[in-house]
């Protein structure tokens, strides 16, 4: 396994390949997928991580019926979910509404969201845990409903809106399997790579092997970007990173068809932005803790890859003339370079207004 290329060998072959997928023209030039391209835009692409949930009455209705865990394996409701979001909001993209831990259940860890707790897993047990994990391609068979939802949501999608498929990142995945849940620290997760390195790398390597067909099997149901959720990454020091991370997620990436942008998103990462972008991703998601402009400079000029953020999910608490001024800094930051995508810097929070939300997307479309 290749450890830390430099430049992006494969993903800047797509910037070069072109449409080797046959999406529908609309699609493919849509502003979404121009700027994740890094190609110049009439207007400012928008889209808002969790857009689809608990804040919208609409998501609360439907989830009353059900478990969060049903809703995502009835590949017609999350398909309803995902498109009643994106046509309320008039955002340039959709994102599947489905959940990064349940790659974990089907590897063979027992997975519930628990009201008011956040999600529990039967915590990974050691080496003999990894061992046991369930074979990474009848893993990603089983996650079958996600690519119906998907095939239900393009279907039901205007031509020119196009459909995020996403996973979470091997280490991400890592520290919830063996926390057994979420954490503020890390600690078993820590321990878990420092006293056992060679059966991290095995889990890391699992867990590739069976996101990788996933999200190729994402696109091959209409997906036309990917993201890649490592939200907890932005925990470890660069040297941890280097050494326990990024060999996998080059790994994981490199494996993605042609033709379709991968979105690497984490938080807290300010420190780590190079080391990132140097994974082959077409565009770096950065939370609202940095700042834009020195993070793209950072990051070797505008033609070399794509920046999505990073406005305060909190922001959209505030009254409307400070969400609009904080929306218009994120814009001035960005400086009309090609590639940017507007977004918040972590999920919409369950607090939120929806109309304050949908007031954002008209600001950053000029309205
Ligand atoms: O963005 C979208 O609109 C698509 C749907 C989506 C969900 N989860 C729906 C969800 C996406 C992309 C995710 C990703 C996800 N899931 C991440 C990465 C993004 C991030 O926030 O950092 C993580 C860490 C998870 C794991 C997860 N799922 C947690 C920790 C929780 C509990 C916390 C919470 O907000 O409730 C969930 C539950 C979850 N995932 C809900 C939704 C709509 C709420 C479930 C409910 O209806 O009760």
């Amino acid at each position: 396994m290749s450890t830390a290329p430099s430049a992006r060998p494969h993903r800047l072959g797509i910037r070069a390949s072109g449409n080797v997928l046959g999406q529908p023209e609309a699609r493919w030039n849509s502003h979404f997928l121009r700027a994740c391209r890094g190609e110049p835009t009439t207007r400012t692409p928008i889209w808002l991580m969790r857009q689809a949930g608990r804040y919208m009455q609409h998501y609360r209705g439907i989830r009353a019926g059900s478990s969060f865990l049903d809703l995502c394996k009835n590949p017609d409701q999350a398909a309803e979910v995902t498109v009643y979001a994106r046509d309320w909001l008039g955002v340039d993209a959709a994102i599947i509404f489905s959940d990064i831990l349940i790659a974990l259940e089907a590897l063979g860890l027992p997975l519930e969201f628990t009201a008011g707790d956040g999600p529990r897993l039967a915590p990974l047990d050691g080496p003999a845990g990894v061992a046991a994990l369930r074979d990474p391609l009848q893993a990603a068979a089983d996650l079958g409903y996600v690519h119906e939802a998907i095939r239900r949501t393009v279907a039901a999608l205007p031509p020119d809106i196009p459909c995020i498929g996403f996973c979470g990142a091997p280490f991400t995945l890592a520290a919830y399997a063996i926390e057994g849940g979420s954490s503020r620290q890390f600690a078993r997760t820590r321990a878990f790579m420092y006293r056992e390195p060679a059966a991290w790398h095995r889990l890391l390597e699992r867990l590739v092997a069976t996101l990788a067909p996933y999200l190729n099997q994402q696109v091959a149901a209409g997906a036309a970007c990917l993201q890649i959720f490592d939200s907890w990454v932005g925990t470890l020091t660069r040297a941890d990173f280097s050494e326990f991370v990024q060999p996998h997620l080059t790994h994981l990436i490199s494996q993605i068809v042609d033709g379709v942008p991968v979105i690497l998103f984490g938080t807290g990462t300010g420190h780590l932005l190079d080391l990132l972008a140097a994974c082959g991703a077409d565009v770096i998601g950065l939370d609202a803790a940095v700042d834009l402009d020195v993070a793209w400079r950072s990051l070797g000029g505008p033609q070399r890859i794509s920046i999505q953020g990073n406005l305060d999910p909190a922001m959209l608490l505030a009254p409307t003339e400070r969400l609009t001024a904080a929306a218009h800094a994120v814009l001035t930051a960005a400086a009309g370079r090609p590639g940017h995508i507007f977004n918040l810097g972590h999920g919409v929070f369950k607090e939120t207004d929806p109309e304050q939300a949908r007031r954002l997307v008209e600001v950053v479309h000029g309205g």
